[in-house]
């Protein structure tokens, strides 16, 4: 049975919810699941703007069939060639063997890496930068936006209902809950946290290339964005495009201190919560914890986004840094992350090692500062090292 969301008279999402998917990308954990959108324009000519997930695929043809109402598919708009987005292109392909596809040179050989199907020459539309598509009452332009989040990766924008499609960029991890629009939802508390997630761990790498897609889409008039993952926008944009600015600068949006601990006997997690207390004490406020061996890192990496102080505190382990805070450090050197202010503690009950590493890592993130004195505690803190600790806090205080 067809599952169908009306975005405009002309334009439906016909998308579909895998709620049962566990790990995104085989990575991701979505206790809320992940939608992928998919959109119809039923104009002179039908286009559809992407295909979705191999996962949803029946769900997906049967919205079509019934979204396109006995007429055929004129034209596949590929804005992305992730598999997410584009597994059903060959089965498109078969199902609707007269249409065009409309991609840009990189998605064409994408398409052939991917697929196997001989598709006529004379029905690819390969298009670039500023190329536009008439449907009939609508005029489609398509804007590159490289590595935003695969080298290939395009927007289109549709100039006559003002809608951007935004690819992976403006998405959110969560399945679409009966409402379509990010203005039915209480977005702000049950979804941003999932988006920003969904940024920092997808697309975070790829802060400048994400500024160079605002800058170009600031100089489009856009009333409403509709991405591959999640609700669609159409009211308070600028809240979600101030978002976007902020993370793909590396800006913090809260001034306030992340303590990332990983201890084995609860020593090191003492020292972090001594000093978190300690910075309670001096007016710090929204404090957040993690021990990063039960968060899942994807949890850490968008907190980290969002905090502009951030401590780590590790124990010592077969001489390295403690196995699940060197994957979370890991992670946020590969996520680029920059413009922080870093504290240190470690753990090491005879040969304590961990902080040189972490400092190591920490030390090639840009615009990145270390601060106070490095706390180290052997096997357990002591009394006398209150000062330390008191000490620490107040120059994480100072800096911010
Ligand atoms: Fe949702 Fe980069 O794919």
């Amino acid at each position: 049975m067809y599952n169908i969301k009306e975005i405009t008279k002309d334009l439906f999402w016909v998308g579909a919810n895998d709620r049962r998917i566990s790990l995104f990308e085989s990575a991701y954990p979505v206790p809320c699941g992940v939608s992928y959108n998919s959109y119809l324009l039923t104009d002179d000519k039908t286009v559809l703007l992407d295909t979705v997930d191999k996962s949803v695929n029946h769900q997906f043809f049967e919205n079509i069939e019934y979204a396109l109402d006995g007429r055929g598919l004129d034209y596949l708009v590929i804005n992305h060639m992730e598999p997410d987005h584009c597994a059903e292109i060959a089965s498109l392909v078969k199902k609707y063997p007269q249409m065009k596809i409309v991609c840009n040179a990189k998605s064409q050989s994408m398409v052939n890496q991917f697929f196997n199907f001989n598709f006529p020459e004379n029905q690819w539309q390969i298009v670039k930068e500023g190329d536009t598509l008439e449907t009939g009452n609508y005029t489609l332009s398509f804007y590159m936006a490289p590595m935003v989040h695969w080298p290939e990766v395009m927007v289109t924008y549709d100039s006559v209902d003002k809608i951007l499609f935004s690819a992976d960029a403006f998405g959110a991890f969560g399945a679409i809950d009966g409402n379509i629009f990010a203005d039915e939802v209480d977005f702000d508390h049950r979804y941003m946290d999932e988006a920003r997630r969904y940024y920092t761990n997808i697309v975070g790498k790829y802060g400048p290339q994400v500024q160079m897609l605002l800058k170009k889409a600031s100089n489009l008039d856009i009333q409403m964005i509709c991405p591959l993952h999640g609700y669609v926008w159409r009211k308070d944009l600028n809240v979600f495009i101030d978002k976007y600015q902020k993370w793909s600068a590396y800006e913090p949006e809260e001034k306030s201190v992340l303590v990332a601990y990983s201890s084995v006997y609860g020593n090191t997690q003492n020292a972090a919560e001594i000093l978190a207390g300690k910075l309670a004490k001096l007016g710090v406020k929204n404090i957040r914890m993690f021990d990063v061996s039960t968060v899942h890192p994807s949890y850490v990496v968008s907190e980290v986004f969002r905090y502009s102080h951030i401590v780590f505190a590790s124990t010592t382990y077969n001489m390295d840094i403690f196995v699940s805070m060197e994957i979370l450090l890991n992670d946020l050197c590969a996520h680029n992350i920059q413009n922080r202010k870093v504290a240190i503690i470690e753990n090491g009950s005879w040969a304590p090692s961990c902080g040189n590493l972490i400092t190591e890592k920490v030390s090639k993130w840009k615009n990145t500062e270390i601060i106070g004195n490095r706390i180290l505690v052997k096997s357990s803190l002591k009394r006398n090292q209150e000062e330390e600790l008191e000490n620490l806090a107040k120059e994480i205080v100072s800096t911010m």
